[in-house]
């Protein structure tokens, strides 16, 4: 029985592997398309979400299997009191691998320690977002045809954005990746990455305030939205949600072959003029991430199709 609560659940290995087989899953869906009849996805999210709800629910119906689930705490018994650990004890009893998305750091680990069935991390509080990581990865190495010997610019709320936190660890595991981490002061790595990660590995990385400066260096830019949600202060949100925006004529400065990412969704960090230029590749991710998403859950379930 296993669960992903962050990349690190993954060996690099079995992440390429995942990434292998979601390319032949787009390749080949029909091969695909009756692997996990009779089984069910409990989509337990108690935190709204548009991509990773809907992609995990597509990918588990594309498996031929169904969803059940709850898309707000508010539809579930958690308005009652009751605890992840019961939610998850009953969900067990119908589905057989769960997704779980929580405002709460570590919920989804509370479920795995007691559930029965698989349970996948679907992005907890600020601190990690795995199954974004495998569509940033697809994408990633889709674009640029590797994983290694590349910079790369991460900016925006590095403090409180878990996909980012989830990126860095499972991107240093991979030759020769340096890091430019772009934030205002305030909106730092938390230590848990920039210590335990970043430093505990060696890894060749700097720290800027302006986009401007970091540009023309890097070949993928990763950026960020500002998570509101997770600000007490209403007055620093405020202040910081439009620190960076990347427009059409601040990409001129970027190289020819340097990617934009973006987890989505954006606000104002990524203008719309950059929607048609070739190296946006945020919504790849978005198309990356339903294919990595019934990868992963096809290989947690240990699937099996037979060769046509
Ligand atoms: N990237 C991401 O997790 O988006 P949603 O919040 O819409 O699922």
């Amino acid at each position: 029985l296993r669960h992903v609560m962050s990349p690190l659940d993954l060996s690099v290995e079995e992440l390429d592997k995942i990434m292998d087989l979601a390319a032949d899953m787009e390749a080949k869906p029909e091969k695909y398309a009756h692997a996990a009849e009779r089984l069910k996805l409990a989509a337990l999210f108690y935190e709204p979400s548009t991509r990773t709800r809907l992609s995990f629910e597509t990918a588990m119906l594309n498996l031929g299997g169904q969803v059940i689930g709850f898309h707000s705490a508010t539809s579930s018994s958690a308005t009652k009191g009751e605890s992840v650990a019961d939610t998850v004890r009953v969900a067990a009893q119908f589905a057989d691998i769960v997704a779980m998305r929580h405002p709460k750091e570590g919920a989804p680990m509370v479920a795995a320690s007691v559930s029965p069935v698989p349970v996948i991390n679907a992005g907890d509080g600020g601190h990690q977002h795995p199954t974004q990581t495998l569509a940033d990865l697809m994408t990633i190495r889709t674009c640029k045809g590797r994983l290694s010997d590349m910079t790369v610019g991460i900016c925006g709320d590095l403090k409180f954005g878990r996909t980012v936190h989830s990126l860095i660890s499972a991107l240093v595991r991979y030759p020769n990746v340096k890091f430019v981490l772009i934030s205002p002061e305030e909106l730092q790595l938390p230590s848990y990455v920039k210590e335990d990660v970043l430093k505990a590995n060696n890894i060749d990385y700097v720290e800027k305030i302006r986009l401007e400066e970091a540009l023309p260096d890097l070949d993928i830019l990763y950026m960020t939205r500002v998570q509101k949600e997770r600000f007490f202060n209403e007055d620093d949100y405020v202040r910081m949600k439009d620190f960076y925006v990347l427009n059409r004529e601040k990409l001129q400065a970027a190289k020819k072959d340097m990617y934009v990412l973006h987890p989505l969704p954006r606000v104002n960090e990524i203008a719309v003029d950059v929607d048609d230029d070739p190296r946006a590749a945020y919504f790849n991710q978005v198309y990356w991430g339903m294919y990595m998403r019934m990868a992963l859950m096809y290989t947690l379930l240990e699937l099996e199709v037979k060769e046509c």
